[in-house]
C-alpha cells in the first residue's frame, strides 16, 4: 500500500478520538467543574469551606463544586423555573421542608438564599448516588408532566428545581442544601454561613 491510499484502521481511530474529544468537550460546557476555585485536596479532606465563581453562570446553567468530597450544584435559575414551583407543591413528597435538610435560611419554597441561585448537595438522599440535572422540559424518557428538575438513574427518584422529592419515589427526603453565603454577588462560599439567617 502506498503512503497515499486510505488506510481503514488509522482512519476508524481518528474517527474515534476526534467523536471522543467532541463528547467530552461538551459535557464540559454544559456543566463546568471549578477546579481553580477548590483549596488543596487535604483542605478539603479537612471540610475547609470552598469558594464559587458564579460570575459566567447564565439562567438555566449548573455548575459544580466539591466540599466534603461531595459535589455541590449551583443552579442559575429562570422565571419559569421559579413560577413552576408553586404549581408543582401538590406533587412533592415533602414541599415545605419539614423532614429534609437545608440551613434555616433556605427553609423556603425555594430552598435558597436568592430565588434565582439553587446550591444543593448533589447527592440523592436514597442510597447516594448522584443525581444528573435534567432542566429539559417533557423529554421523552421523563415523561410530558417533566418541568425540569434532578434524576438519579440508580432507582429512578425524581426532584424539582428546588432538589424537592416527587411523591412515591425511592428517596424518602429532598436533596440537601449545604450551609453557604454570598462574599459578593458573584461569589459563594460553600460550607460556612456564620450561622446567617
Ligand atoms: S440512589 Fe437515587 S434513587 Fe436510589
Amino acid at each position: 500500500m502506498s503512503g497515499d491510499e486510505p488506510n481503514p484502521a488509522r482512519r476508524r481511530f481518528l474517527t474515534q478520538a476526534t467523536t471522543a474529544i467532541g463528547a467530552v468537550g461538551v459535557g464540559f460546557l454544559l456543566v463546568p467543574f471549578i477546579s481553580s476555585m477548590a483549596p488543596s485536596a487535604k483542605a478539603r479532606a479537612a471540610g475547609a469551606p470552598v469558594r464559587a465563581d458564579i460570575s459566567k453562570l447564565e439562567p438555566g446553567q449548573m455548575i459544580r463544586v466539591e466540599w466534603r468530597g461531595k459535589p455541590v450544584w449551583i443552579v442559575m435559575r429562570t422565571k419559569d423555573n421559579l413560577d413552576m414551583l408553586t404549581e408543582i407543591e401538590p406533587v412533592l413528597a415533602d414541599a415545605t421542608s419539614d423532614v429534609s435538610d437545608q440551613p434555616a435560611y433556605a427553609k423556603n419554597p425555594e430552598r435558597s438564599v436568592k430565588p434565582e441561585i439553587l446550591v444543593l448537595e448533589g447527592i440523592c438522599t436514597h442510597l447516594g448516588c448522584s443525581p444528573t440535572y435534567r432542566p429539559d422540559v417533557a423529554p421523552i424518557d421523563l415523561g410530558a408532566d417533566w418541568q425540569g428538575g434532578f434524576f438519579c438513574p440508580c432507582h429512578g427518584s425524581k426532584f424539582d428545581m428546588a432538589g424537592r422529592v416527587f411523591k412515591g419515589m425511592p428517596a424518602p427526603k429532598n436533596l440537601p442544601v449545604p450551609p453557604y453565603r454570598f462574599l459578593s454577588d458573584v461569589e459563594i462560599l460553600i460550607g460556612e454561613d456564620q450561622g446567617v439567617a
